[in-house]
């Protein structure tokens, strides 16, 4: 037998019993003739105590222990002299009388403890001991049981739970695809979902009604903290019914499992069109734990022979509180150089403080009167002790600048608490993009997503102008910020999938070639439909606080989209290429 008990499990109550363990050392101590060895498993850790006045031996051999040492020991619990109140297992020890070495380990290259000294990539490299760690083990708990409790939730609900595959034809997403070839068909490419849309609107189609998948999807884009080239989602499509309805259903899930998850009870979700959420926070995913809202002060700040304001498009303000004598000339330059580095790409900063002496200070104080100044506080609802910030520019560049600056100060100023909760329906997104660049129009959402209905007979003969006007039925699920799920009600017409694949420059023919399975569905009667997804990781990530996927999956990709455990991708010899007909010219690698 390997064990009688975990290392998280005895108590007092089980003094006097022998007990055998069996787990990792985490550390040992030598004190004169005492060793003590810490035992970790899953449940817990165990002080293990080894006497050399009782057996000398056996204390040798626990003396040569190394860290993470797979060990047995069998003994009787006792109370322990120096109880550790911060440990579950801190009022007893195991005074051992067998020890048995499972396997010994290599020192490992970074520390298993709650925080540890290991950088990203070489944690990822042993991520196999990353594993051992709490933080990891409490974080992959949380995951399964946040997909057991939407599996409930939703089969409880009525929804089927449908696999769909993951070798396909492109399903545009925005991202690139990640490609398979195929052998049997020589010269021809499976590629991987970047969602199961278009599989999900069949099975609608197929009359399932109410559709979920927890699924893996695939994309080849840039990676950040939040966005992984493979991730989960809680997919979903539900048939017959009304935007609100789907979302009302979808909001009882999110809180249901806020509730079962973390207790907490979340209040019904505002709704926020596009358009106004980038008007009152230059974004569409706002975090609306605090406001700092922009107030526009384009027409306030002309014709004062400011020609920096006077030629602007756009002039906005933000009020941060209470900054106006806590935040030094210093402070308020490196706020300046943070604004102005390429990535944010600000020309300059202006500031108007409204001192606790209620006198003015600002950086335009030249051109503008106190009273001016007042003006543009009031409109902002500042009051004595405030700071207004003020950048100008072109509107959609300035509103996204003006966006990283509210989220620098509200976590400067502390005002992002992890504990609170502020989800939020972002509705009513722009339906098509217009690239200038490429000089045609892209999917807001994806090709799938409906006009709003009122939309339909200006997308049908509305002209190009009256296009980049159009409103989808498309909506987002927005907490803290983080964009968490994205959906819309889709298109069930052929005629108007056809005119959308021809507002996105698809002709006829690619548009048959590439979709004729889903447009052919929809000659045999489709339901109207619509749905949403989740990205599973973030919802994790956003539950516990934490900017970054990755410390919920339990093999992740770095930054360049490696697997540094199992360092991935890798070249194939030259055999398997040839089996699958691809003929590669070897790539020279840069010395560095
Ligand atoms: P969308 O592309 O908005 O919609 O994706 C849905 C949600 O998935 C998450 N997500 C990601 N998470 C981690 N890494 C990534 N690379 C990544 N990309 C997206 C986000 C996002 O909100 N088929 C549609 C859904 C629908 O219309 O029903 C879709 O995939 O949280």
């Amino acid at each position: 037998m390997y064990r009688s008990h975990n290392c998280g499990e005895l108590r007092m109550s089980h003094q006097g019993q022998e007990v055998t363990l069996s787990g990792w050392v985490q550390k040992t101590r030598n004190l004169g003739g005492l060793t003590f060895v810490d035992l970790r498993d899953r449940y817990g850790i165990t002080q293990l105590v080894f006497n050399m006045d009782t057996d000398a031996e056996l204390t040798e051999k626990a003396r040569k222990l190394g860290r993470e040492f797979v060990i047995k020991a069998t003994g009787l619990v006792a109370e322990r002299g120096s109880k550790n109140p911060n440990r579950p297992t801190g009022d007893i020890e195991i005074n051992v009388t067998t020890l048995d070495i499972l396997n010994p380990a290599k020192t490992p290259p970074f520390t298993i403890e709650e925080e540890t000294d290991g950088g990203d990539d070489l944690r990822m490299k042993y991520r196999y001991l990353d594993l051992r760690r709490a933080p990891l083990q409490r974080n992959l708990f949380f995951r399964s049981k946040l997909a057991i409790e939407t599996r409930k939730y939703l089969a409880d609900q009525g929804f089927i739970e449908v696999e769909t595959p993951n070798l396909i034809k492109s399903t545009p997403e925005g991202a690139r695809d990640f490609v398979v070839p195929s052998r049997m068909n020589p010269g021809e490419f499976y590629a991987l979902p970047q969602s199961p849309q278009t599989f999900k609107q069949i099975l609608m189609v197929g009359g399932f009604d109410k559709y979920f998948q927890i699924v893996k999807c695939f994309r080849d884009e840039d990676l950040r903290a939040d966005r992984q080239p493979e991730f989960t989602q809680i997919d979903c499509e539900m048939s017959f019914l009304t935007r609100d309805e789907i979302l009302a259903t979808f909001e009882g899930l999110t809180k249901n499992l806020f509730k079962e998850m973390l207790n907490v009870e979340l209040e019904d979700f505002p709704k926020m069109a596009y358009d106004e959420a980038m008007e009152r926070y230059g974004s569409d995913k706002p975090d609306t734990r605090f406001g700092m809202e922009f107030v526009e002060l384009t027409k306030e700040s002309r014709g004062k022979d400011f020609p920096v304001f006077d030629n602007a498009e756009y002039v906005v303000g933000i009020c941060a509180q209470g900054t106006a004598e806590t935040y030094s000339n210093k402070d308020l330059k490196k706020l300046t150089e943070w604004l102005q580095r390429p990535q944010i790409g600000c020309k300059g900063l202006v500031y108007v403080k409204w001192n606790n002496d209620d006198t003015i200070k600002s950086t335009v104080g030249k051109f503008y009167s106190d009273d001016d100044l007042k003006g543009w506080l009031s409109k902002a609802g500042a009051e004595k002790g405030d700071t207004l910030f003020v950048l100008c520019g072109e509107k959609e560049k300035t509103q996204k600048q003006m966006n990283e600056l509210r989220l620098e100060l509200g976590r400067k100023l502390g005002l992002m608490d992890p504990k609170v909760f502020k989800p939020l329906w972002v509705v009513d997104f722009p339906l098509l993009e217009w690239d200038e660049e490429s000089e045609r129009f892209h999917a807001m959402h994806h090709p799938f997503t409906s006009p709003k209905v009122d939309e339909i007979p200006n997308m049908m003969n509305g002209d190009h102008e009256a296009m980049k006007r159009l409103k989808a039925d498309a909506y987002d699920l927005v907490i803290n910020g983080v964009e968490i799920g994205g959906g819309s009600i889709r298109i069930h017409d052929k005629e108007l999938q056809s005119k959308n694949f021809k507002l996105l420059g698809f002709t006829e023919e690619e548009a048959e070639a590439q979709f004729g399975f889903l447009l052919g569905a929809f000659e045999y009667g489709a339901p109207p439909h619509g749905g949403i997804a989740f990205g599973f990781d973030r919802l994790n990530a956003v539950m516990n606080g934490v900017d970054s996927i990755r410390d919920f999956i339990a093999f992740p990709k770095n930054n360049s989209g490696r697997d540094m455990m199992i360092d991935a991708p890798s070249p194939v010899d030259e055999e398997q290429l040839n089996e699958l007909y691809l003929d590669l010219k070897p790539i020279e690698k840069e010395e560095s």
